[in-house]
């Protein structure tokens, strides 16, 4: 039976086995083990029926509804068909040498020891003096800055140092696939609020309704994956005169504030009140177009940092000393380099977002980001996973199904994501692609 355990879809949607989660691959889910045998001796009793029977899946309950990440299916896929990539959003050219030559320096020059826990001081301080040229916001880079594995763990620290089993977490789907997982992971309950297309605006209404005495935070993402929406001042004000009147926190992805385009960024921490309040997390991974280094940060006021500390200690205690270093380097950076990378994607994104409504899909605005969502259904696809599986098999071209992003996934079954973190010139193939062998039904 093809239950999926955040709801409906998968009885729904044909989907085809190599688009299964892993999960419903191995269906069978009891595991009996003799009574006191442990995971590592029923291992070793049974190495050679191992290589024989495949064994069932074991995971605890806290991520058992999860599946295999989409961006990794997806990107297998895409190399097992030959497709062009505008799934997964990391960049197919390299980030500066700037940054690559600082790193090897580092290597050479023997940083290459465990860290300090919350980052090389230098690194917390390059992380505070960026913060206070973008924010005006002055930090003490000793006690309010915490530098993580990426901001994938600076979010997981978040969450597993700030919240408690059963808070309600509120955040905005579409949303970034490790918020609900991580949220799990704390025990937290997610309470999602919709953005809705074309503008994706928040419903401002929907969510004062969503607040109760169990809220403890609202998650957002700013600007936002997958839609590339930019929370105005507007809506930042209400959530924070919200979050102020009910005591309630704010985590607020900004990894993409640098990919700014229609509007400035703003965060929310800046705004009177909030930075008491406030975890603002982020990294260097789309700015400097170094995704695989996975230096990110968490900067928040000595109150919530301590927590936030004390979940990264044991999470992975400290980073990648010699990234770290490189880190400051780029945190360095002059602001050419800040309005050359803005260019750069301001002219990748016109080639694609021209290229996908002449291809005939409705193509949302996206104001920041480098993804852009489109509304698949005038080429006759049932949803955005059998059109995504469309796309690839017989366009050879990746793309998302936003659907993933959802708490209920029918919400995106007519939107899907791409990417622009592509070289024009492959920008430009997949464009032709889908010129050529995707045609409207509608
Ligand atoms: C909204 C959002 N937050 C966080 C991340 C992860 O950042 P990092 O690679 O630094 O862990 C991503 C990566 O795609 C993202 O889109």
């Amino acid at each position: 039976m093809y239950l999926d355990t955040r709801g409906v879809m998968l009885r729904q949607f044909s989907f085809k086995s190599s688009l299964l989660p892993f999960n419903y691959l191995r269906s069978s889910a009891k595991i009996h083990l003799p009574i006191g045998a442990t995971m590592s001796t029923f291992k070793n009793q049974n190495e050679s029926t191992q290589q024989q029977t495949q064994k069932p899946v074991q995971v605890a309950k806290r991520l058992e509804k999860f599946k295999t990440t989409i961006f990794t299916q997806m990107s297998t896929l895409a190399i097992k068909h030959g497709a062009i990539n505008l799934g997964q959003g990391f960049p197919n050219f390299d980030g500066p040498d700037f940054v690559k030559e600082a790193a090897i320096q580092a290597i050479k020059d023997g940083k290459n020891q465990y860290a300090r826990g919350h980052g090389v001081p230098e690194l917390n301080s390059a992380i505070a003096a960026r913060f206070h040229k973008d924010t005006g916001l002055v930090v003490d880079p000793e006690k309010e800055v915490t530098v993580t594995s990426g901001c994938t763990e600076a979010i997981a620290a978040t969450m597993l140092g700030l919240i408690n089993p059963g808070d309600e977490v509120i955040v905005f789907a579409p949303f970034y696939d490790s918020y609900e997982a991580t949220l799990s992971m704390a025990g937290a309950k997610v309470k999602g609020i919709t953005l809705r297309p074309p503008d994706f605006s928040v419903p401002l209404e929907e969510l004062k309704a969503a607040v109760t005495n169990k809220t403890r935070a609202i998650l957002m993402n700013t600007p936002h994956n997958p839609t590339g929406k930019m929370f105005t001042r507007e809506e930042l004000e209400t959530i924070a005169s919200l979050c102020i009147e009910n005591d309630l926190l704010v985590l607020s992805d900004e990894v993409y504030d640098k990919l700014a385009f229609e509007m400035d960024h703003i965060s929310i921490a800046s705004l009177p009140g909030m930075f008491e309040r406030t975890v603002t997390l982020n990294s260097l991974g789309k700015t400097f177009s170094l995704t695989g280094w996975k230096i990110g940060w968490a900067i928040a006021p000595p109150h919530l940092t301590w927590g936030i500390r004390q979940a990264h200690s044991y999470l992975t205690f400290a980073t990648s000393t010699p990234a770290q270093w490189a880190a400051v380097a780029a945190l360095k950076a002059p602001d050419s380099y800040f309005k050359e990378l803005k260019r750069d994607y301001n002219t990748k994104k016109e080639i694609l977002v021209k290229g996908l409504k002449e291809v005939g899909f409705k193509v949302f605005p996206s104001s920041g980001t480098y993804f852009v969502v489109v509304d698949h259904t005038p080429f006759g696809l049932e949803n955005d996973v059998a059109f995504c599986e469309y796309l690839i098999e017989e366009v050879g071209v990746v793309a998302i199904p936003t659907s993933v992003f959802y708490l209920n996934p029918e919400e995106g079954k007519n939107l899907v994501r791409f990417t622009f973190c592509k070289d024009e010139d492959t920008l430009r193939g997949a464009v032709e692609r889908m010129k050529q062998k995707l045609k409207r039904k509608v």
